[in-house]
């Protein structure tokens, strides 16, 4: 076995979160102790952390389902099956986004998702990055092919939050809503993101829809995000959630939408948007690349556009690009 193949067959055995002595793992893995004790300093490199016990043994921190794309694939929908060119896991990339980007020049078909355990460069929008520890959340990415002009694909990453939404909802996540454009919220505090990137490949658009959602982050990774979060696990708790459900569900939600979207824009999905609106109503503070504009938002338009009411009363569209929003102190 490579050295990663033992790493990933440690992992396997350590994932269950019990304890594991050093004897049961060297005859299991049919892997001596000095090959051990490496592999254990790998997880370790990896952001996992295999405890060494005084009773000569490891365990992880907590249990870890691992990403299993044969799981995955039992639980996608007839439409997804038809719509799906690939599906790929990855323990490690660079980022999910980055990897489909390069696929697309390639001339990859559309339909094609890819999940990563960790990305080592994961990110965010406005050039961030993204916080992407070993097996701490889900990252992925699905690339899709557009006919027609970039205009098209307005309000798409808007679509994007709804596919999001919908699949925390049916895992239990009764309280998720969105902030335009696509951050993803649990009362004020942020669960997820979405980035999206598009180009010109194979005489076509092409758009790769970037996830990332906090499932069980830890504590010292998250130190360096500098807004509110929260995770998975601490609004459903460790038993509430599987990832390779969350993927599913979301694999077919993105697929539902984009289907759509390709038939009838965001105009078709905008009142769905709206039902996960958490800012409708609210007084913020609207970030523009050189300027910042104050209002009451009022929706979206029919392109995904911000509607912002000024003190006049006067209602000012705005549209994607590099805009933040911050709620009004
Ligand atoms: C945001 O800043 O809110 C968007 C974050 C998007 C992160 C996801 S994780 C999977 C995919 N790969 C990346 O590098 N970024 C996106």
């Amino acid at each position: 076995m490579t050295d990663t193949a033992l790493e990933q067959a440690l992992l396997a055995v350590l994932a269950d979160g019990a304890a594991h002595t050093e004897r049961e793992l060297v005859e299991r893995l049919s892997m001596d102790p000095a090959a051990l004790a490496q592999a254990v300093r790998a997880l370790r490199d990896l952001g996992l952390e295999p405890r060494g016990l005084p009773s000569d043994g490891y365990r992880l921190a907590e249990p870890l389902e691992l990403l299993d794309r044969q799981r995955i694939a039992a639980g996608l929908s007839d439409e997804t099956r038809t719509r799906l060119s690939r599906l790929e896991v990855y323990p490690l990339l660079d980022s999910t986004n980055t990897y489909l980007l390069a696929r697309a020049g390639e001339e990859w078909p559309g339909g094609a998702v890819c999940l990563a355990e960790r990305q080592h460069a994961g990110r965010g929008r406005l050039r961030r990055s993204w916080v992407s520890p070993f097996g701490a959340g889900l990252f992925g990415s699905l690339l899709w092919r557009f006919d027609g002009q970039p205009a098209a694909l307005s309000g798409l990453s808007l679509a994007t939050g709804i596919a999001v939404a919908r699949s925390l909802r049916a895992l239990g996540v009764t309280e998720v809503g969105l902030k335009w454009p696509n951050d993803v919220l649990w009362r004020e505090r942020k669960l997820g993101g979405i980035l999206l990137e598009s180009g010109a490949s194979a005489g076509t658009l092409h758009v790769v829809a970037g996830i990332g959602l906090n499932v069980s982050l830890p504590r010292q990774a998250a130190l360096a995000i500098d807004q509110p979060w929260v995770d998975l696990r601490e609004i459903l708790g460790v038993a509430g959630m599987s990832r390779n459900r969350l993927a599913a569900l979301l694999i077919n939600e993105l697929v539902e939408i984009f289907g759509r979207f390709e038939q009838g824009g965001f105009a078709d999905l905008a009142q769905e948007w709206a039902g996960f609106d958490l800012m409708a109503g609210r007084r913020v503070r609207l970030r523009l690349p050189n300027a910042a504009v104050t209002g009451i938002v009022r929706g979206v338009d029919a392109s995904g556009a911000l509607l912002l009411e000024s003190a006049d009363g006067r209602v000012n569209t705005y549209l994607g690009g590099e805009i933040g929003l911050r709620l009004e102190p």
